[in-house]
């Protein structure tokens, strides 16, 4: 007896990965096949991630703690 495939929730986000449900099988562009088992997988969408295909937060944007710090201290001694 045939079953019904599972469908699947894809979710795109905005400048950053695709959120894909479920173990899944990915195929990369040269045939090679990587599987994933987690219950969710976050797939590179910027190629910045050293674990391509998946995603590794590489694609936010960093912001240096440090220059905004001094920044909110130049405008305290502004006064
Ligand atoms: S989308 Fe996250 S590292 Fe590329």
């Amino acid at each position: 007896m045939p079953t019904e495939p599972t469908r699947r929730r894809i979710t795109v986000t905005e400048d950053g990965p695709i959120l894909v449900q479920g173990p899944v099988e990915i195929v990369l562009a040269d045939g090679q096949e990587v599987i994933s088992d987690r219950a969710a997988t976050a797939l590179c969408t910027c190629r910045r991630s050293r674990r391509y295909p998946f995603c590794d937060t590489s694609h936010r944007r960093r912001v240096r703690t440090d220059r905004i710090r001094g920044a909110e201290a130049d405008r305290t001694c502004d006064r």
